[in-house]
């Protein structure tokens, strides 16, 4: 009798300690799998942040993380390293356009693991990933909202620069556009398109002419990456102001205000990778993360944890004055809480509230300058 209620006791204290020991040392490994290309040691770019983010999540001894980044932003450099950092991994965190394929295949390959991608979207959605987006109509939208309050004092003409006419971009765009309209109803929210994110054939020339010459455009919002910003450089060199778009441009772009134009760079609309990242692994981390389709992350009153939110106006705030902030604050807190509707589609991207779609008036973009003068604006056309 004694013998056996001591076994009993005995075999149900090892069941506790080793429970226990469960409990406290199993630990969670998840790979989060970076931007690759020269900028890493940049401050203020979406690699700084979400490495931030990342650290904030996933703490030991519960969780370990392990921070990759492709050699260069390829589809080829993801393929080689995913495969690589799979097998020692639960979660994994990837970002990104060139990543896309290399995760479908690795999430494949280890159906019973979970991944994230971070800025694409998979269409159709693939089971064992979450497709985690910025609310790209609301960056949009607030880039409009700003764009026109200043301009409609002015004369009454803003412009986007769209990048590649894809869903994401036109989000953006008409996200801007109807943004726009509900800050000035008699303002025109001028719009084009780019052919690549990466100013191929020196297009952002034929686009810094377009809007350039273009009866008196008051400010321009950057939705098209790297093309976008050479043309906008331009742009507010030549006295136009501007908004960039993603990071915190005036540092990453303007460098610190050492670029010529940064005085009329207003703001920018920031993806904050912080908080993003941060709330992904938090959930990983809570078993609070469904894969299999799309989370979106958008603006929140709370400045802390809002995935968008507006930069600083560095040497623009005469411009972009503390009073415009705390307007652009009453209207985030309205989209925040769906008073405004930014009245976009999110599959197609056109605008629910415009008819044909849009509130754009289209810029024609003229070729033949270029081709024209194109010797003569080489020998001046920035470096960046
Ligand atoms: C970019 O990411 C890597 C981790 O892969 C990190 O070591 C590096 O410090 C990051 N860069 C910055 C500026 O934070
Ligand atoms: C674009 O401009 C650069 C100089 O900034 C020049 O070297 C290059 O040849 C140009 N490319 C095209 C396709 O015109
Ligand atoms: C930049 O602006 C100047 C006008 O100040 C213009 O002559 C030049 O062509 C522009 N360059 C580019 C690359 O757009
Ligand atoms: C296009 O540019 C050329 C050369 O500068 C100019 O002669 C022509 O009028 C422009 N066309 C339009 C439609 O603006």
């Amino acid at each position: 009798m004694f013998t056996k209620t001591t076994s009993k006791f005995f075999f149900f204290t090892l069941l506790l300690i080793s429970f226990t020991e469960n409990y406290i040392y199993a630990s969670t490994n998840i790979a989060v799998i970076l931007h690759g290309g020269p900028d890493l040691q940049k401050e203020g770019t979406t690699n700084e942040s979400a490495v931030k983010g990342a650290r904030e999540a996933c703490t030991p001894p519960t969780c370990n993380l392990e921070l990759t980044n492709p050699k260069d932003e390829t589809e080829a450099e993801y393929k080689n390293l995913l495969p690589k950092v799979a097998s020692n991994n639960d979660f994994f965190l990837t970002q990104g356009y060139f990543a896309q394929k290399a995760t479908h295949e690795v999430a494949d390959k280890y159906p019973g693991k979970k991944f994230g991608i971070v800025n694409f979207e998979f269409t159709p959605p693939v089971k064992n990933i979450a497709s985690i987006l910025f609310a790209e109509d609301q960056q949009g939208f607030v880039a409009g909202l700003l764009a026109a309050e200043i301009s409609k004092k002015r004369n009454k003409k803003v412009a986007v620069i769209g990048g590649v006419n894809i869903p994401p971009v036109k989000r953006k765009v008409n996200g801007f556009a109807n943004g726009v309209k509900h800050a000035c109803a008699d303002c025109t929210a001028y719009c084009l398109y780019s052919k690549s994110f990466v100013n191929e054939n020196n297009e952002s020339h034929d686009i810094f002419n377009a809007i350039s010459t273009n009866k008196g455009i008051d400010v321009v919002y950057n939705a098209a990456s790297i093309t976008g910003t050479i043309a906008l450089k331009n742009l507010t060199a030549n006295g136009i102001y501007g908004i960039g778009d993603t990071t915190d441009e005036w540092i990453t772009n303007w460098a610190y205000g050492s670029v010529p134009g940064s005085e009329n760079l207003l703001t920018s609309i920031v993806q904050d990778y912080q908080v993003v990242v941060r709330d992904t692994i938090s959930g990983m981390l809570k078993n609070n993360f469904a894969t299999g389709g799309l989370v979106k992350h958008g603006l929140k009153l709370n400045s802390e944890d809002s995935a968008i939110k507006f930069a600083d106006c560095h040497e623009a705030c005469e411009i972009n004055t503390p009073n415009l902030k705390e307007n652009m604050q009453k209207y985030i807190g309205k989209i925040a809480n769906r008073q405004i509707d930014v009245g976009i589609d999110h599959k197609s991207g056109k605008s629910k509230i415009s008819p044909g779609g849009t509130s754009c008036t289209m810029l024609e973009i003229n070729k033949s300058y270029s081709s024209k003068d194109g010797v003569e604006n080489r020998r001046r056309s920035d470096p960046s």
